[in-house]
């Protein structure tokens, strides 16, 4: 385990690159096992998420060859349908992988999902909707076996856009001579990347960032290179920590529409922005206004960002209300930002924040991977010394953190530790 040692009271000030998104990546990734052909992936994180995705790839019997964010994947002679457990446990979008298995082999074995400790997290509308396709689930034991001859067509609702289950339910259809329609799907660039990555192998899927989805199954797929897209939520971060320091930057290689609800409550509080394309730039005059969000699946504001933006408005002017309607268990990261000096109480989805002037340093410990990155942010803005440990949640999902907020300006050292 690494920690961060932080030297707090910098303004962020500079420019910077956003890095390939980690949740484009990871079924993208799972997505090459469906072709058994090569693919060439650019733009791929860095990330210990995408290092754990790779090592059940190979376990699988592909053939990966890395060179810092390119990727090239031979699935050509992968056999193996079974996803070891071990590995399961690291990743909570190991479940999506099964999609991808059960599309080429018509079978597959795995075990539960891990992931950050956010919520129950159940896999249960994957399963009820893998079983609507015609595929016979048997969980007696600690696995899940999954089995079909071919997937029938079928109409199917989701309960709640899931994004996984969006994305396992397109994977699972793409080979075959079937239709499927996925309405509440999830609506996330994401899953518009997946599409677009899919449809470019020969995928015949429509309507990907619409809530009706229509995937047409198909015979083959070919060869492919593809670009994954800017990580929204990397983005959104360095935006927030810059902010929460009163500081300017120019962030590149970014899409602002992404990002439009988070932008929009950055002005609300008074940041200044302005959108060029692929760059956003923003400036602070003084001390922000406190703000009241409400997390909703895409184009809503994302979960992913709520305790970095909730971390940010504790120095903000006022009073303001967070509502979590995403995961029930995320804000087990304020705990931490109270003993450097934050004001917050939680009744039930809501957290209310009454902003104080300043954080003090304190010794703090990351809980997940953005509750993790807000005590980050939190340390950089604060008066003295913070101590981050559990660090290694951060670096599931973010390349270079600690790199590229030095390079803003901010003082990180990062150590061997607990
Ligand atoms: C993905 C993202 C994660 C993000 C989340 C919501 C990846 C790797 N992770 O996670 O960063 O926070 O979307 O934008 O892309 N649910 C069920 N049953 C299911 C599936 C989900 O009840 O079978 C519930 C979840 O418990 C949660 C909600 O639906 O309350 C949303 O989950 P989902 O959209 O599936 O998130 P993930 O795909 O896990």
């Amino acid at each position: 385990m690494y920690r961060y040692i932080i030297k707090g009271g910098t303004k962020l000030q500079g420019e910077i690159d956003v890095s390939g998104s980690k949740n484009a990546s990871l079924p993208i990734l799972a997505a090459t096992i469906i072709s058994g052909k090569t693919t060439k992936l650019y733009n791929v994180p860095d990330i210990q998420d995408v290092k754990t995705t790779i090592k059940i790839l190979e376990g699988l019997g592909c053939k990966i060859k890395k060179d810092k964010n390119k990727l090239i994947i031979n699935s050509k002679y992968m056999k193996n349908t079974m996803i070891p457990e071990d590995l399961m446990r690291k990743l909570r979008s190991s479940v999506i992988i099964a999609g991808a298995i059960i599309a080429r082999f018509k079978q597959v074995k795995f075990s539960y999902p891990g992931g950050c400790d956010i919520g129950a997290r159940p896999i249960d509308l994957h399963l009820k909707n893998f079983k609507k396709m015609g595929i016979k689930i048997d969980e007696n034991t600690s696995y899940i076996e999954c089995k079909c001859d071919k997937i029938e067509s079928q109409t199917i609702a989701l309960d709640f856009p899931s994004v996984g289950a969006t994305e396992n339910l397109i994977l699972a259809s793409i080979l075959g001579k079937h239709e499927m329609i996925i309405n509440n799907a999830a609506m996330e660039p994401e899953i518009v990347d997946l599409a677009s990555f899919l449809n470019r192998m020969g995928a015949k899927i429509y309507g990907a960032g619409t809530n009706t989805i229509r995937v047409k199954g198909v015979e083959t797929l070919k060869d492919v290179s593809y670009k994954i897209m800017p990580d929204r939520i990397e983005a959104g971060t360095f935006l927030i920590a810059t902010a929460m320091t009163g500081g300017t930057i120019k962030l590149n290689k970014v899409i602002p529409e992404h990002i439009s609800p988070l932008l929009h409550k950055l002005s609300e509080c008074g940041c200044k922005i302005i959108e060029d394309k692929n760059t956003i730039y923003l400036s602070t005059n003084g001390r922000l206004n406190g703000a009241e969000i409400k997390t909703m699946p895409y184009p809503g504001f994302p979960t992913d960002l709520q305790p970095l933006f909730s971390t940010m408005l504790t120095i903000c002017k006022g009073t303001s209300i967070v509502t979590e309607n995403i995961f029930e268990n995320r804000y087990k990261f304020m705990q931490e930002i109270k003993r450097m000096g934050g004001k917050a109480t939680i009744e039930g989805k809501t957290l209310i924040i009454k902003g104080v002037k300043k954080l003090h340093g304190a010794n703090v410990e990351s809980t997940d991977l953005r509750g993790g990155a807000s005590l980050v942010l939190a340390g950089i803005s604060a008066k003295g010394i913070t101590k981050v440990s559990k660090v290694d949640y951060i670096l599931r999902g973010y390349e270079n953190f600690d790199v590229k907020l030095n390079q803003l300006g901010a003082n990180i050292v990062k150590e061997e530790g607990d």
